[in-house]
């Protein structure tokens, strides 16, 4: 059942008693929170439009979902637990009254298990307020004592009932709700994105953040807010990127955006460059597969327009001068997951180019070792949603002791771009599919970019040789599709392994980064035991796991490179003779590598540091037709959300 709070007082009651009985429940434990946030006011119906945009922000992750609508009779409140499938049946079923001002909320549990009680929205006590909530108010324990000491009834586990009560109190005392909403934020802690309604003022709605997402859709006498465009890009692609610490009132004809103490702040306006069908699966099964299929057009965007009319790269937001660039002498790369790897990958081409070490490092690690960063060390950060609170924090504390810092990112106006000195986004459209596979690619070769523009800048490779890699680079896209062109072996590899119950993955040097990934991509969609190792660590313990049947795949550097190539082939030759079965990613025409491939996917022939944007595309497409093989959800796997904006 959801519960539905009318203006003058609950209808809910039952929910009051539910709630009471799972607050004695231990709430399971979680450690990633990413909600998805949608609000609209303006002429269409706001259910409607709340509900699509809460559908378009699935991908994010969630384990419940709400709306609140705005009605001539108070707040409508209808909030469930599990898929938006559930709250949809209950709509379904008891349909909210026509109105056009709502808010509705994907929820990660974080305070209290996801029951329909601690769903969001939450009320305030009088029942006038509808908030929602995305993030972690810290300070939430003694604001609910100060409340509780004044008469507060909490009925759900959440910190964000807190914040409704809060609101709703400062409302009560005659505020306006701007004014009210800037008041209850200057007392939290922590990271959140708070959007409200209030019964008594209709036609607004009110929202705030800090280190956490919300942007601004502007309609033709429409408005929206939303912790994504994708929420609104049905209905308009001009946005405005709000600040930290900042509110924002939006009514149908326009919006006032504030700090947080009331003086008038600036944003940012953009228009977004992609629409509705890249934001849609366009017939395809899986978001996932769209992406991995887009990844030569995304790759082909994220070269787009490098180069100044004298032939020298150029990049988006470098707001660092060359002497200050010239005088780096050591770069950091931080990163999580998927970029991580790329970050990897990035590092041989870097240190290849410019000659400057750079190091690689896990961004929640990173702050936790005290790092030595002097202001002459640059540091990367990659971050496909430019939202992950562990990277945001590594960038913060590199900042804080006056490094530099270059953010990678596909997220216009994200956090992390914001509080970076240099931005070079990877314009590959939206990634809905959680595990990231455009994001992956599209961020080697902006890396890839960002060394040659260091190497341009620092003199370390002429211009003719920068020229002749970028050219190299605009082959990659046809070469990507090649591999593509083949994608019914992998499929049909994902078949003959559907019963294995685990796989290695083995490369050396940019090869082994993509080890990794392919590992990461099979745990995360297939739930295998999956392990990526450089090939050559396998006889200091991992060789252990070999036994007859085990599928190991390796990525066999192109031939050029003899030693290499040469070191990796005898490290196949290393397993086979364990029994297991070989699955050999080498390039088109490598015959040396035949007599110990049970199976052999040929890559199309680039140079060694370009490897990994061929090679990367049969391991992606394994893992999600594993995945679809076994009934997985591919989009949305088991505990996993598209970003993780806690630490
Ligand atoms: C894996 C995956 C994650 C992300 C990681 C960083 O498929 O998607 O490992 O790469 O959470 O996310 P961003 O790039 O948004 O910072």
């Amino acid at each position: 059942m959801s519960t539905r709070h009318g203006m003058g007082g609950r209808t809910g009651g039952s929910a009051r008693s539910r709630s009471r009985t799972s607050a004695v429940r231990k709430a399971p434990a979680r450690v990633t929170a990413m909600c998805g946030i949608v609000g609209y006011v303006g002429p269409r119906q706001a259910e409607q439009v709340v509900i699509g945009g809460l559908r378009r922000m699935e991908y994010r992750g969630y384990d419940s979902a709400g709306i609140a609508v705005v009605t001539d009779a108070g707040l409508v409140i209808a909030k469930k637990a599990g898929k938006l499938a559930n709250l949809t049946a209950e709509l379904a079923d008891h349909p909210l009254p026509p109105s056009s001002q709502g808010i509705g909320h994907t929820r990660w549990a974080t305070h209290g298990g996801p029951t329909d009680g601690n769903a969001h929205p939450h009320a305030s006590a009088s029942g006038r307020v509808a908030v929602v909530h995305n993030g972690i108010i810290e300070n939430f324990a003694a604001l609910r004592a100060e409340l509780q000491a004044e008469g507060v009834t909490c009925i759900s586990e959440t910190d964000t009932e807190i914040a409704a009560h809060l609101i709703g109190r400062e409302l009560d005392r005659g505020s306006a709700l701007a004014d009210t909403m800037r008041t209850v934020c200057l007392r939290l802690e922590g990271a959140f994105t708070l959007v409200a309604v209030d019964a008594l003022t209709p036609d607004r709605i009110v929202a705030a953040r800090r280190n956490s997402p919300l942007v601004v859709g502007v309609g033709d006498g429409e408005m929206f807010v939303a912790s994504d465009v994708a929420a609104f890009i049905e209905y308009t692609r001009e946005a405005v990127e709000l600040g930290q610490d900042q509110v924002v009132e939006v009514t149908p004809d326009g919006y006032v955006v504030t700090t947080f103490s009331g003086e008038p702040a600036d944003s940012r306006p953009y228009h977004i460059d992609w629409d509705l069908s890249a934001a849609e699966k366009g017939g395809y099964d899986w978001f996932m597969r769209k992406e991995i299929f887009e990844q030569p057009r995304a790759v082909a965007d994220t070269l787009l327009g490098r180069l100044d009319s004298e032939g020298r790269l150029v990049l988006d937001e470098i707001r660092i001068d060359d002497a200050e660039l010239r005088r780096v002498d050591k770069i950091v790369i931080v990163a999580c997951g998927t970029a991580f790897y790329a970050g990897l990958v990035a590092k041989y081409a870097i240190e290849h180019w410019t000659r400057v070490p750079c190091e690689v490092e896990i961004a929640s690690e990173f702050r936790y070792r005290d790092p030595i960063i002097t202001p002459t060390t640059l540091v990367v950060t990659i971050s496909q949603s430019g939202e992950t609170a562990d990277t945001l924090m590594a960038i913060r504390h590199a900042r804080e002791q006056h490094a530099k810092v270059i953010a990678i990112c596909n997220t216009n106006g994200a956090t992390i771009p914001r509080e970076s000195d240099a931005v070079i986004y990877t314009h590959a459209g939206p990634e809905i599919g959680v595990a990231s596979t455009k994001g992956f690619t599209t961020q080697v070769v902006a890396c890839y970019l960002l060394g040659l523009y260091l190497a341009q800048v620092k003199g370390t490779k002429y211009g003719d040789e920068i020229r002749e890699l970028l050219e190299e680079m605009d082959e990659l896209p046809e070469k990507m599709q090649r591999v593509l062109d083949r994608v019914d072996t992998y499929a049909a590899l994902a078949q003959d392994f559907i019963d294995r119950k685990s796989v290695l993955f083995l490369g050396r040097h940019v090869g082994y980064p993509v080890a990794l990934e392919g590992a990461l991509k099979l745990k995360e969609l297939s739930y295998l035991h999956a392990e990526g190792f450089p090939a050559g660590e396998l006889k200091h313990g991992p060789i252990a796991l070999v036994e007859p049947g085990l599928p190991v795949f390796a990525i066999v550097p192109p031939q050029g490179r003899d030693q290499l190539h040469d070191k990796v082939v005898s490290n196949i030759q290393e397993v086979r003779a364990r029994g297991a079965l070989t699955v050999v990613l080498a390039e088109e025409g490598d015959e040396e590598v035949v007599p110990y491939a049970d199976v052999l996917i040929e890559l199309p022939r680039v140079s060694t540091l370009f490897q990994p944007l061929v090679a990367v595309i049969p391991l992606q497409f394994f893992a999600c037709e594993l995945a679809t093989l076994l009934g997985h959800d591919v989009d949305q796997p088991r505990n996993l959300a598209k970003s993780v904006t806690v630490e």
